[in-house]
This record gives C-alpha cells, sequence and structure tokens, in this order.
C-alpha cells in the first residue's frame, strides 16, 4: 500500500494575522510546513510529495526543504487564488493512478497510522475522508436568531488527509472547474459525481492551525507527545 500525497501550501494565513504565511512560523523551533513534510517524508508508504506554493515563498521554502532534508517533494506548483486551484495544479502533474492523499499544509499533527487507515480505506472504497463527531451542540442560526437545533448523531467535522483514487478525483475536479462549482474540501467535489464517500474516525488534536489561539493549542499537543515519547 503506497500513495502520493498533494500538499497545498500556498494560501496566505490571513486570519493568523502574522504578516507572513502561517506555515512558515516556529513550532518548538521548527517551520509548521516541515512539521507537516516530516510525517510524510519518514512514512515509507509515501511515494512523493506534491507542494503547492505562493511564488512569494518559494526562496524561502526551497531553503527549508535543504536545511531540514526533505527529499520526497518531486514537483512544487503554483498555488492559485483558492484552495481548490492550488490542489488542481498539483492533481495535473500526477500521471500515475493509484491512491493520491491530499494534505493542508496546516495540519501538521496528522500521525501515520491513521495515513495507513485512511489509505487502506481508499484502496478498497476509491473515496475516504477522516473527521470527527462533533461535540458541541449544533444550532442553524440566521440573522442572529436560532432557526433549528441541528441532530449532532449525523455530524462530523472533517479534516484533512482525503484520499482518493486518482483517476477519480481528476474527474470531480474536471467536473468542478466545468460547472465553475467552489468547495470546502476535497470530498465535496466527489460527492457531485454521486460516488460514495466512506469516514475514518480521526483524532481531535489534528487541529488545523487557523487563528493565532491555535498557536496555543499547538504548544499544548507538542508537549503532550514529548511526554508520551520520554
Ligand atoms: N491553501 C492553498 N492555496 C490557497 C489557499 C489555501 O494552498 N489559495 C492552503 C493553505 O496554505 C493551507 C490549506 O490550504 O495549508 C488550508 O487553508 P487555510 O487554513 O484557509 O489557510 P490560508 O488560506 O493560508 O489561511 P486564511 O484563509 O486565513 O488566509
Ligand atoms: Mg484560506
Amino acid at each position: 500500500m503506497t500513495y502520493q500525497v498533494i500538499i497545498p501550501a500556498a494560501g496566505l494565513g490571513k486570519r493568523m494575522q502574522a504578516g507572513k504565511n502561517k506555515l512558515l512560523l516556529e513550532l518548538n523551533g521548527v517551520p509548521v510546513l516541515v512539521h507537516t513534510l516530516r510525517v510524510f517524508e519518514n512514512d515509507e508508504a509515501c511515494k512523493s510529495i506534491i507542494l503547492a506554493i505562493h511564488p512569494q515563498d518559494e526562496k524561502e521554502i526551497n531553503e527549508l526543504l535543504k536545511k531540514y532534508q526533505i527529499s520526497k517533494v518531486s514537483d512544487l506548483v503554483p498555488g492559485g487564488d483558492e484552495r481548490q486551484h492550488s490542489i488542481y495544479n498539483a492533481l495535473k502533474t500526477v500521471e500515475t493512478d493509484g491512491i493520491i492523499l491530499v494534505h493542508d499544509a496546516a495540519r501538521p499533527f496528522i500521525h501515520k497510522d491513521r495515513i495507513h487507515r485512511l489509505t487502506q480505506k481508499a484502496v478498497e472504497a476509491s473515496a475516504a475522508i477522516i473527521g470527527v463527531p462533533v461535540k458541541d451542540t449544533m444550532k442553524k442560526v440566521k440573522d442572529g436568531v436560532v432557526v433549528e437545533t441541528v441532530e449532532r448523531s449525523s455530524l462530523w467535522a472533517v479534516q484533512t488527509p482525503q484520499a482518493f483514487r486518482v483517476s477519480l478525483l481528476k474527474k470531480a475536479y474536471e467536473k468542478a472547474e466545468t460547472d465553475q462549482f467552489l468547495g470546502t474540501d476535497d470530498a465535496s467535489l466527489v460527492e457531485r459525481l454521486d460516488f460514495p464517500v466512506e469516514i475514518v474516525e480521526g483524532d481531535y488534536d489534528n487541529i488545523k492551525l487557523t487563528t493565532p489561539e491555535d498557536l496555543y493549542f499547538a504548544e499544548a499537543i507538542i508537549k503532550k507527545r514529548e511526554k508520551e515519547f520520554y
């Protein structure tokens, strides 16, 4: 069981308000992007990494790949205006069929065993994603007023990685482009083909670094893992 992975890293990180791409901020002295890349660099099942980057970060990212000896990046592609465009640019470079994963560079805490469970599910079902059941009570709100309380038991918060057969994901992206459809994740494009997407239960600590307080959560996750390790 092997896979290739697309890592979109071409965002601006506006909500992090760091004055630069949040992926270049350091956690424990190592840039967020490098934390994420290392997971795949160290996973023997990962054949290659296709990284989508913003042209303004190209020099710095090339230096990081050298400094941290990340050797599996086979292609660096320019990102687009939206995450979906960045991933489509990357997907176009994939020639062989097999399993392709998409994983946000902004989620550095994904575990290797979860990646393997997800990949295995994608081998069987052609489309699989990671998610966790929501813990809060969910309500639909309009103009500051609750419209309804949504039944929670069927709601999941979805994360990345998401894994697909290459040919299926290509078809989904082509249709989205034809229809000018913009989704918030990759699976939503596959769902539009009426293709069933299976879900694998993930971890609550596979957080996406989005706003400044996420950096405090990230420090706590790193401390917890260091304790587990020693
Ligand atoms: N991303 C990308 N290309 C874009 C937008 C986002 O490759 N045009 C990437 C980001 O770098 C990130 C992932 O997609 O790894 C998830 O996006 P998000 O968390 O929204 O990051 P940003 O878009 O950078 O942040 P913001 O929306 O706050 O500007
Ligand atoms: Mg964004």
